[in-house]
């Protein structure tokens, strides 16, 4: 660094992106159909048996693209899948960011208040590093853990490689990367300041809205609403959106009932870039994967939404009616610039049981539009809305 100058918040943490994220489960061979079945991803490494007994649980790496899962499972009372499993049903329970320099992100994150839960761990294989340190978080009981590799081609020390089932469908489905994390808290602030003091993130947008305002006659008995605001790392666009309940009808309210399931605030959904949406929804449906309906209404009123935004329909790639069939949503910014995305049904939802947990993917494919689907935030909430009211 020259004299004189002084390295920016989001360099200094030198986030590259996401490496992988763990979920925490009680079945995993019901998460090993998902990934492989639904998913089309592959097994990539498993916790070998001193791996296991280390740190007691069992865990299998499922991967497509630059996405990875770490899925675990308790084989003791003590490990860390168990404890957080006596806690919450399944969900995500830390996210690992690969870094430049794990030394100069220690370094920051000291400075700034961070609270690690260990050192910098390092372990030396084949000529290679691999160093990590894991830091406790204001998302409830969610980890981040922060990773350097260093000519070190593995996943991570102690894992495996697993033989391939030749059955195993290729995977096909284009998943690129982690393109955004989003998390529900009972109450925003800490949780926006701890991002903000503490990792060094900007906020780069924020919106509250109520559905109740559709009917300003006041018939409505019901609504659900949000506060939401959106943390980003400029250096690598990481964005982190956090919301919280919005009254009135706050017991009721989305956010609420996403915090009361999980029992604590936590990570709603992670969204993944896939190459093709479309493609992508088509196959997963017929490979068993749910997704949240979208109403018709929604679309009746995408084309005027979005002309507002100066995005004509009309000029897009994809069609109104080809996204009303599959049920993907669709946002933009002038220049005919957009977004398609869609929702998965939360694994609760989907497996009609609550310990499976309220967490969901979801799939996003980026046309020139690096949002996050903003538009997307009330029109959804308001076509839901709609439905019910003229049901
Ligand atoms: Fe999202």
């Amino acid at each position: 660094m020259k004299e004189g100058t002084t390295m920016a918040a989001s360099e200094e943490l030198g986030i590259i992106g996401v490496d992988s994220f763990h979920y925490f489960v009680r079945n995993p061979e019901r998460s090993r159909v998902f990934y492989e079945h639904g998913f089309g991803w592959r097994p990539l490494v498993r916790a070998g048996a001193k791996l296991v007994a280390d740190t007691g649980q069992a865990s299998t790496v499922y991967q497509s693209g630059d996405v990875r899962v770490v899925v675990s499972t308790p084989e003791s009372d003590s490990c860390r899948a168990a404890r957080y499993l006596k806690r919450h049903p399944a969900g995500i329970g830390s996210v690992t960011f690969s870094v430049e320099d794990l030394d100069r992100t220690w370094n920051f994150l000291a400075n700034r208040g961070a609270t690690p839960i260990h050192p910098i761990v390092e372990t030396r294989e084949d000529g290679g590093r691999f160093r990590h340190f894991s830091i406790t978080t204001a998302i409830g009981d969610v980890a981040f853990r922060f990773l350097q590799r260093t000519d070190y081609s593995g996943f991570a020390p102690g894992f495996e490689s697993v033989e391939l089932d030749p059955a195993q469908r290729a995977p096909t489905l284009g998943f690129k990367k982690v393109d955004h994390i989003t998390n529900n808290a009972p109450t925003m602030a800490p949780v926006k300041l701890w991002f903000e003091h503490v990792l060094g993130l900007e906020q780069c947008w924020e919106i509250e809205f109520h559905t109740n305002d559709l009917n300003p006659t006041g018939a409505n008995s019901s609504g659900t609403g949000l506060k939401s605001v959106v943390m980003w790392d400029p250096r690598s666009g990481m964005k982190f959106p956090i919301n919280e309940p919005l009254q009135p009808f706050f017991k009721e309210g989305q956010i609420n009932t996403f915090v009361e399931d999980n029992a604590g605030a936590g990570i709603q959904h992670i969204a993944l870039e896939v190459e093709d949406c479309a493609g992508a929804v088509k196959s997963l449906r017929e490979h068993d994967v749910a997704f949240l309906q979208t109403p018709g209404s929604y679309y009746d009123a995408a084309p005027a939404r979005l002309a507002k935004k100066s995005v004509d329909v009309t000029k897009l790639a994809h069609k109104m009616d080809q996204l009303r069939e599959l049920g993907i949503l669709i946002d933009g910014q002038p220049e005919n610039r957009y977004l398609i995305q869609i929702f998965l049904q939360d694994a609760a939802t989907f497996y009609s049981e609550p310990e499976a947990g309220p967490f969901f993917y979801e799939l996003i494919q980026r046309c020139g539009d690096p949002g996050f689907g903003e538009g997307n935030f009330r029109a959804l909430f308001e076509a839901i809305e709609r439905d019910k009211v003229t049901a």
